[in-house]
C-alpha cells in the first residue's frame, strides 16, 4: 500500500507496510523534565504526574489481550517513561509470547538488573534510547542526565554484542536547529559502537512554545539538513537509518503545508493512551475531531470501527511525521 503526500511543488509516495502497529503511551509520568518534551506543551511536565502513576495498572494485561485480539502485529511502548512501569516487562513478555513484535522508547536513565534480565530474555525486539548529542552541554540543556544515558547506552550495546542478545538497540535523536552537526557526530559514534538503528526526528513545538524560535527547523537550516542527510548516508552500510521517504518529507514540510491522500493513521497505526483510550493519530487537532476516537480497550466498540484510515488529511506536520518511522518498523 502507498500514501501520496501532495505539496504545492511536488508529490511524495510513501510506502505503508501492511502490518498494524499500536503506539501505546503506557504511562503519563517521567523521571526527567526535558525542555522540548510533548509533556511541556501545555505548560506542565510529565514529572508532575510521577506520584500518580508509578503503580502498576492491573487492567493493562487485559488491555494487552484485547490488542492482541485486534490483529496488531507490533506494539511500541512510549510515555512518559515506560520503564517506570512496574509491570513493563510482564506486558512486553505477553506480546512477545503471542508472536507480536515489541519495541520501547526510553530516556535511558533506568538500567538495573531488571532491565538487563528483560533484554537478555528477548521480551523486547527493540529498545530505542533517546539521546540527541555527544556534547553534555547541549545534552543537559534540553534533556537531563546526559552522561548517565551515554554510559547506560554504552553498557547496553556492549552487553548486547558480548552475550548475543536478540534485542536490537537503537537511538532516537531529536534534531533541532542547534544540534544538526552534533547529530552527525552522534551517528558516527553509534555506528562505531555497533548500535543497530539510528533514527533522526525533527523537533516539533507548538507556535507558542518558549523554545519554538530557538529550536524549530526553518528554511535557512535546509543546507545543514541536507548536509546531515548526506553525511548519514554512508552509515547505512553499518546500521539501519531512517527511511528515505520519511527524510524526503522534511524539506517540503518546512517550506509548505501538504496533504496526505490516505494516511496509515487509524488503520495501520493506532494510538493508545495510558487510560486505554484509542485514537487514530498523534495530531492534537485531529484527535479532537469526532470519529477519530475509536473508543476504549475496555469496550468492544473498537472492533466495529477498526480499521478506519484517515483520508485526505491536511494536518500533516512535524507533529506526526515521526509516526512514519514507526510504521516502517522504527
Ligand atoms: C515522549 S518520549 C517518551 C519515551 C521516553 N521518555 C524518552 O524520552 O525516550 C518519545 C520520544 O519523543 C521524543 N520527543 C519528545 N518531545 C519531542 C518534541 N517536542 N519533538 C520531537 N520529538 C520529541 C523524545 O526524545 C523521545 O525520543
Ligand atoms: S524523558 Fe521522554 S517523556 Fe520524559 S521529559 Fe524527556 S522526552 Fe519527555
Ligand atoms: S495528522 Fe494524523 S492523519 Fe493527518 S497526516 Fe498526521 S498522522 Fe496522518
Amino acid at each position: 500500500m502507498e500514501a501520496r503526500i501532495v505539496f504545492p511543488d511536488r508529490e511524495i509516495i510513501f510506502p505503508i507496510p501492511d502490518e498494524p502497529i499500536a503506539l501505546w503511551h503506557l504511562i503519563d509520568s517521567c523521571n526527567l523534565e526535558c525542555a522540548y518534551c510533548y509533556g511541556s506543551f501545555s505548560g506542565g511536565s510529565y514529572k508532575q504526574n510521577i506520584r500518580k502513576s508509578l503503580r502498576e495498572n492491573s487492567a493493562d494485561l487485559d488491555h494487552a489481550r484485547r490488542l492482541t485480539d485486534l490483529g496488531i502485529r507490533r506494539v511500541h511502548f512510549a510515555g512518559g517513561e515506560p520503564l517506570l512501569r512496574q509491570d513493563f516487562w510482564q506486558l512486553a513478555e505477553h506480546f512477545t509470547m503471542s508472536g507480536i513484535r515489541t519495541a520501547a522508547t526510553t530516556n535511558g536513565t533506568i538500567y538495573s538488573s531488571r532491565e538487563e534480565e528483560g533484554l537478555r530474555s528477548g521480551a523486547l525486539h527493540r529498545l530505542m534510547v533517546s539521546i540527541d548529542t555527544m556534547d553534555p552541554s547541549y545534552g543537559n540543556l534540553y534533556r537531563e542526565k546526559h552522561s548517565l544515558v551515554l554510559r547506560n547506552l554504552e553498557r547496553i550495546v556492549e552487553q548486547r554484542h558480548k552475550d548475543n542478545w536478540s534485542t536490537e538497540i537503537g537511538i532516537y535523536c531529536v534534531v533541532s536547529r542547534k544540534n544538526l552537526q552534533d547529530s552527525i557526530e552522534l551517528a558516527r559514534w553509534a555506528s562505531d559502537q555497533g548500535v543497530d538503528y539510528f533514527s533522526v526526528q525533527p523537533v516539533h513545538l507548538p507556535k507558542d512554545h518558549r523554545l519554538k524560535k530557538e529550536l524549530s527547523l526553518r528554511a535557512d537550516d535546509l543546507p545543514d539538513i541536507k548536509a546531515l542527510f548526506e553525511e548519514l548516508e554512508p552509515l547505512r552500510a553499518s546500521m539501519r537509518l531512517s527511511h528515505p521517504s520519511y527524510l524526503s518529507l522534511w524539506e517540503p514540510l518546512i517550506l509548505n503545508p501538504g496533504r496526505i491522500d490516505r494516511c496509515f493513521a487509524g488503520s495501520e497505526l493506532l494510538m493508545i493512551n495510558s487510560r486505554g483510550e484509542i485514537t487514530s493519530c498523534p495530531a492534537v487537532e485531529l484527535i479532537r475531531v469526532e470519529g477519530r476516537r475509536f473508543g476504549h480497550l475496555e469496550g468492544d466498540q473498537i472492533r466495529d470501527q477498526f480499521p478506519s484510515p484517515v483520508q485526505d488529511c491536511g494536518l500533516i506536520s512535524f507533529d506526526c511525521i515521526c509516526m512514519f518511522e514507526f510504521v516502517h518498523g522504527g
